[in-house]
């Protein structure tokens, strides 16, 4: 298939392009670089021996996107694109509520006009919100949101849902639309390469690039955000997930929207909780001395507990995670020492 990423120069995008190229079919990228370098690109095709047409576009620039969706027809559109930082989203609402959404709009407008069927969309364990004990299944309801960011994949996902129902009951799509909806954990690690990995701008906000710049140096020491939750050491459990297990379930995801109608939601997670002092510790391991860290206060906005249940996605796509919090941060550590500076 020929597949189109939206943001696809970013951290998961670049990932997934891998992924893709490596499954056998042919990417094109589109990205802003607002957060991201076509550095990433280059290594992509380094890493595949294969290229990428790639477009320096904004997703929600309606006649730029037609020309581009016009000249590559794609078979399917996976939508990275977006402003991602929790804490940003709380001080530029309109920022994130424009960006995010109208990116959405415009693909969707897009994709109407050209008859073209199947959308893959970055979504996030965030839709859960506080609600719920994990693990989190599909079927739950959605909580309410702590931060705009989170509203923002809440609304996309209500948007996405909503078209794909309308375009099945004859209206005037041309083509009844497939959306797969990805909920994902907590993607982190990189390419086993080294060559590509997460490369955030400024202080990072997740925890593990934080640990990596610690780890290299860049960083004096990690302030572990409270040590007094309900957990067995205190500190606050997530899902985190291997970026290339996150990318082959996008190949999973975009070939199951080929041959499927309406909506379907999934969960991408290894269904297993780590602390955050698990993390600290196996970063240590990898990297082959300690990672410096103090406890601070609680985070604004954190919850507790977060994990998945994996298992529709294993049932429906065929897929599960192959790598664990070794392997994590064996290729985090690689990433890390190999690009000090990221993509600079
Ligand atoms: P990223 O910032 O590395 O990648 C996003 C990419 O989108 C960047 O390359 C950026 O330049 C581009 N972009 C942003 N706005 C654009 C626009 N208007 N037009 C064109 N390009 C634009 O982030 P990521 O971690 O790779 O995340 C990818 C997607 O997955 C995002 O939608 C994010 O919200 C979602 N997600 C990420 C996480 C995570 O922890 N990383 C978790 C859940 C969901
Ligand atoms: C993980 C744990 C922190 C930094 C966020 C978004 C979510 C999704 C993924 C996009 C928490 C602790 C962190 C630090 C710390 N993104 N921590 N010191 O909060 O689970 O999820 O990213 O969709 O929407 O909310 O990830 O990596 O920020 O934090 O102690 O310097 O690490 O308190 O327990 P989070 P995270």
């Amino acid at each position: 298939m020929k597949i189109l990423l939206t943001g696809g120069a970013g951290y998961i995008g670049s990932h997934t392009a891998v992924a893709l190229l490596d499954a056998g079919h042919a990417v094109a990228v589109l990205d802003n670089y607002s957060n991201s370098s076509p550095e990433a690109i280059r290594r992509v095709e380094q890493i595949t021996g294969k290229s990428v047409n790639l477009y320096e576009a904004d997703a929600a620039d309606k006649s730029v996107v037609m020309d581009i969706l016009k000249k590559e027809m794609p078979d399917c559109i996976i939508h990275f694109a977006g402003l991602k930082a929790v804490g940003e989203s709380v001080e530029k609402p309109v920022e994130y509520y424009r960006n995010n959404i109208d990116t959405t709009l415009t693909l969707l407008e897009c994709m109407k006009e050209l008859g073209l069927k199947n959308f893959v969309f970055s979504s996030s364990a965030t839709v859960y919100g506080d609600d719920h004990k994990p693990p989190f299944t599909e079927e739950m309801t959605k909580g309410a949101c702590t931060n705009p960011y989170g509203w923002t994949k809440w609304m996309q996902e209500q948007m996405l849902t909503d078209a794909a129902l309308a375009s099945e009951k004859g209206s005037d799509w041309k083509e009844p639309l497939s959306v797969v909806l990805l909920r994902y954990f907590n993607p982190v690690g990189s390419h086993e390469s080294g060559l590509i990995g997460e490369d955030p701008q400024g202080i990072p906000n997740n925890l593990m690039p934080f640990i990596s710049q610690v780890a290299v140096g860049r960083r004096d020491h990690l302030t572990v955000f409270g040590d007094d939750y309900d957990t067995p050491d205190g500190t606050c459990r997530r899902d985190y997930i291997h970026v290339m297990d996150l990318a082959e379930g996008h190949v999973k995801a975009a070939e199951y929207a080929a041959e499927h109608t309406g909506t379907e939601v999934f969960n991408l997670g290894t269904g297993n909780p780590y602390s955050v002092l698990d993390m600290v510790k196996a970063f240590g391991a990898a990297c082959g001395h300690d990672v410096a860290y103090e406890i601070g206060p609680r985070r604004a906005g954190d919850i507790q507990d977060s994990w998945a249940n994996a298992d529709k996605a294993l049932k429906v796509l065929g897929w599960e995670t192959k790598r664990g919090i070794d392997e994590i941060c064996r290729d985090a550590w690689n990433w890390q020492s190999h690009n000090p500076n990221g993509y600079k």
